[in-house]
């Protein structure tokens, strides 16, 4: 559309003897402020000097040339002042955008700002032996909607499953299991089984002692707890991968924090060599409170790893794996500031990519009653759950339309429409506000 809009004004602008090219058209062509001034607008302010005349005048004279060339794209041309304002043919832009994306199909609206660029996407990262909940969810949708818009757009695009599987609540954990665990009931339902433990372990241990010291020794390489930590990850990890299934979501890669635990080792040694590492009661952190940042801390007292130091030793270790030209961290808004340190320090020490690492946040889910919904009642809420459930929702709603349809046939797409309105019942949002989690809503079929 606007391609005419050039091609009429350049007709008009060499008719009053000033030569333009399309891309300084372009450059002037402006958006105005509301429909009522029209879909475009063009200035006639940098025409004055040239025409040695007011700005309103010119617009009055290009205006009268222009007049002269019927455009069944456009409804109306009008001036507003030193403006020229353009009106597009609704029914016929309508018909247009009808037209192709009919004819086009699935390739409606590919483009190819993408072509020769590679893009990492991160997203969903849950956490190991832990119920995959709600809390993951909005990550795991917009994620996967902005990789496949890059991938649209024509990027190569790397897609991240980064699992949060390390850190000290896996000392608690392989502690608590040797405690409290039984090996029948894990087989039978394992995060189930692991939530109950890390439940226990927090009710009856007073003090974090036994767990850190567990931890540090599954740093240090503690083949049994080592052994115990990886019976766990292959178990959270096939429930997570039925839920993907379900869900349609897929990733290249699975990678996890404890891919990054040793190479933290060689982050503490590259910040200490660059100057940036300082000893803080007996912790080493990096300090950004120059930047506005508070301060980072990249090793805690005990010599355990920090969740930023893995990932500033994963971002170097994507960038050497894919060079790409933008990574996109999609995590909820609550760690804004940690990806911010971690990109600042980056910078700090000369990574010039640091400036593509992009976090991109979102708002919670919230229940009804407009508190946060994964702690209501202290309870966590399953995805499993909720896609039966609304699974359910769906089938009630088809049945009361279709009545003669076939059971297999309801389910069938009873569960295309439940995946369907979770995804667009987070989508149509605002990325960044909160929202609340409404099923009932997001399968009404009105
Ligand atoms: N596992 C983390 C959590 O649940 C999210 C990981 C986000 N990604 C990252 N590169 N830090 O809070």
């Amino acid at each position: 559309m606007k391609k005419v809009i050039i091609d009429i004004l350049k007709r008009g602008l060499k008719e009053l003897d000033v030569k333009r090219s399309e891309e300084e058209i372009e450059r002037l062509i402006e958006t105005p402020p509301s429909q009522e001034m029209g879909d475009y607008a063009f200035p006639c302010f940098s025409l004055a000097e040239e025409l040695k005349d007011e700005p309103h005048l010119i617009a009055l004279k290009l205006k009268a040339e222009i007049g002269n060339y019927p455009q069944t794209e456009l409804d109306d041309i009008q001036t507003a002042g030193p403006y020229i304002n353009f009106f597009l043919d609704r029914k016929d832009m309508a018909r247009q955008v009808v037209w192709e994306a009919i004819n086009f199909e699935e390739k409606y609206g590919r483009g190819e700002i993408g072509k020769k660029k590679k893009i990492v996407v991160e997203y969903s990262s849950p956490n190991i032996a832990k119920p995959f909940g709600i809390g993951h969810l909005r990550s795991t949708i917009i994620g996967n909607a902005i990789a496949n818009l890059c991938e649209f757009q024509g990027f190569k695009v790397k897609r991240i499953n980064y699992l949060g599987d390390w850190g000290t609540q896996f000392g608690k954990l392989a502690y608590g299991y040797k405690k409290f665990g039984k090996e029948s009931a894990l087989k039978k339902n394992p995060i189930k089984h692991l939530l109950e433990i890390y439940i226990k372990v927090n009710r009856s241990e007073k003090n974090e002692d036994p767990s850190r010291e567990a931890f540090k020794k599954m740093e240090g390489g503690d083949k049994e707890l080592l052994l115990l930590w990886r019976i766990f990850k292959d178990l959270s990890l096939e429930e997570f991968e039925k839920l993907y299934k379900r869900m349609g979501i897929k990733f290249d890669e699975y990678e996890g924090e404890s891919d990054y635990k040793r190479k933290t080792k060689l982050v503490v040694k590259e910040l200490e060599s660059k100057g940036l590492l300082k000893k803080s009661e007996g912790a080493l952190i990096v300090d950004l409170e120059k930047e506005n940042l508070g301060v980072c801390i990249i090793q805690k007292s005990d010599g355990a790893s920090t969740y930023a130091a893995r990932d500033i030793a994963a971002a170097i270790s994507r960038y050497k794996k894919y060079k790409f030209n933008k990574m996109i961290y999609e995590v909820g808004q609550e760690q804004k500031l940690h990806f911010k340190q971690v990109f600042k320090i980056l910078e700090l020490m000369g990574y010039g990519w640091a400036k593509d690492c992009i976090h991109i946040d979102h708002g919670l889910y919230l229940g009804k009653d407009k508190k946060k919904f994964a702690t209501r009642k202290g309870k966590t809420i399953f995805m499993e759950d909720i896609l039966d459930q609304t699974h359910k929702l769906a089938a009630k709603e088809i049945k009361k339309r279709f009545p003669k349809l076939e059971k297999r046939e309801i389910e069938e797409r009873a569960e295309k429409v439940a995946i369907a309105s979770i995804f667009y019942g987070d989508l149509k949002n605002t990325r960044t506000n909160n929202i609340v989690f409404d099923l009932d809503r997001f399968v009404s079929f009105e």
